[in-house]
């Protein structure tokens, strides 16, 4: 049976609060809002999505370097940014409840809560300010970064001089943004901390136009590579009135998440505002020097990026209800490049020498593989929890085969629930073939 999207975000939440995927931040004190801890198999899911995207992004690829850059920086990136004075949403409070809203989600002149009468749109700034040193005061004020990308930009000369990169070129980062969102919410969709991965890739100025139509394909296609639906997600360029102020043009690689549709990446042209920002303001020269001496001032590709987003998607779109034998089994349907744990090894009953020699399977596999062993209740139990947190194999290890010669194990696969016996020697190979 369908549910409608409010239902199906509840299970996802339950399920991802049960089985250890993401947690309430702060619970014990009552909760933080809209804040989220990765419990133990959600680290590993997460973990996987960035690995994923540094292999794509960066490994793969011999004209994109990394970076790591600080979450702190200095005041005047921000000016320079813009962030200062554009990075605001107009924030509108109630004269009479005095709740608050986003402008863009107030339609008409009355209280969308108790139909009261609305103040003024103020302009709100979305950065989290902190000062640095014992005194809290205008000089000491410094903003926990908004996005990774202003980090990469002023490192573009330092990379430039530092390394061998010529233009066309990239520059990634994954790390964590802080925003003073007004309306958080959807669980992971909108916190006020979140982690992003954000290429910013330096071309020359005439070819910006059709990088970013190959660079919004291309990420297009690695969401759905990686499972995703293709029917719930697509491109969907921006409206020129509604672009951020650094941007020349948007489009956004949208997913249709129970609650709507609603933007997982945002690749940016950002032409070369930032680069004639920071050369402005810091003196320093941020040109490029071409093969025949003339200098070029970079345009920017930004293909940018929700690591808790995408996370999102992925576990939104695995998971499954069905009916197996009169029974609700839960499945999350991961690609086995994404499921936390690759394998789980199972003793089918807990006697020797099948508990031993399940041990002994499930350790040889742990140094290539996140793996789990599992002896404890009914067999059927233990697939039922493995199928929660997506793990595509159950090893199941049984007197059969222990008597059989070569010995073996049953393979369960978790989406057809079919199971297969593979010689015990040859599992770590077969296993590998599977994830990569
Ligand atoms: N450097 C460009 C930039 O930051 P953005 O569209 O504001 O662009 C990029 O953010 C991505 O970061 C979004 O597509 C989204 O996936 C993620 N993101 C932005 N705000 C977020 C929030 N409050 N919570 C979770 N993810 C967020």
């Amino acid at each position: 049976m369908m549910k409608d999207g409010d239902n199906s975000m509840k299970d996802i939440v339950a399920l991802c609060k049960r089985r250890g995927l993401i947690y309430p931040g702060s619970e014990i004190y009552g909760g933080l809002a809209n804040t989220w801890d990765y419990g133990p198999y959600g680290v590993l899911l997460k973990n996987n999505v960035k690995q994923l995207w540094w292999k794509e992004i960066v490994m793969k690829r011999a004209d994109i370097v990394g970076l790591d850059s600080g979450i702190l920086m200095n005041p005047k990136v921000w000016e320079a940014s813009g962030h200062l004075t554009e990075f605001t949403d107009p924030l509108i409070e109630c004269k009479d409840c005095k709740k608050r809203f986003k402008g863009d989600d107030v339609k008409g002149d009355a209280c969308p809560e108790c139909s009261g009468s609305l103040g003024e749109a103020k302009k709100f700034n979305l950065m989290f300010a902190t000062h640095i040193g014992p005194v809290a005061d205008d000089k000491s004020i410094t903003y926990l970064r908004p996005e990774t990308a202003q980090g990469i930009f002023v490192n573009f000369k330092n990379v430039l001089d530092s390394t061998r990169v010529r233009l066309p070129f990239g520059i990634a980062q994954i790390g964590k943004a802080f925003r003073n969102e007004i309306t958080p919410g959807n669980f992971t969709f909108r916190t006020l901390e979140f982690e992003q991965f954000e290429l910013e890739y330096f071309v020359y100025p005439e070819t910006a136009d059709k990088f970013f139509a190959d660079w919004a394909d291309e990420r297009l296609r690695w969401y759905v590579d990686l499972g995703l639906d293709s029917a719930k997600i697509h491109l969907k360029a921006h409206d020129k009135k509604d672009l951020a102020h650094y941007a020349k043009a948007v489009t956004d690689v949208e997913y249709k998440f129970p609650f709507g549709w609603s933007e997982l990446e945002g690749i940016a042209n950002r032409g070369d505002y930032d680069l004639v920002q920071h050369q402005k303001v810091s003196g320093e020269s941020l040109e490029y020097t071409d093969d025949e001496g003339k200098k070029v001032m970079p345009y920017i590709i930004e293909p940018s990026g929700g690591v808790d987003r995408a996370t999102l998607a992925f576990l939104v779109d695995a998971y499954r209800e069905e009916e197996v034998k009169g029974e609700k089994r839960v499945v999350l349907a991961l690609d086995p490049r994404l499921a936390p744990i690759r394998a789980a090894v199972l003793p089918l009953v807990k006697k020797e020498p099948v508990v031993t020699k399940a041990k002994e399977i499930c350790d040889s596999l742990r140094n290539k593989f996140f793996v789990e062993y599992d002896e404890s209740g009914t067999v059927g139990k233990r697939y039922r929890r493995q199928d929660e947190i997506g793990t595509p194999f159950c090893i199941t290890v049984d007197f059969e085969g222990l008597e059989s010669e070569p010995q073996t194990v049953t393979i369960r696969d978790r989406d057809t629930m079919e199971q297969k016996r593979i010689v015990i020697d040859q599992v770590g190979e077969w296993l590998a073939g599977k994830i990569n």
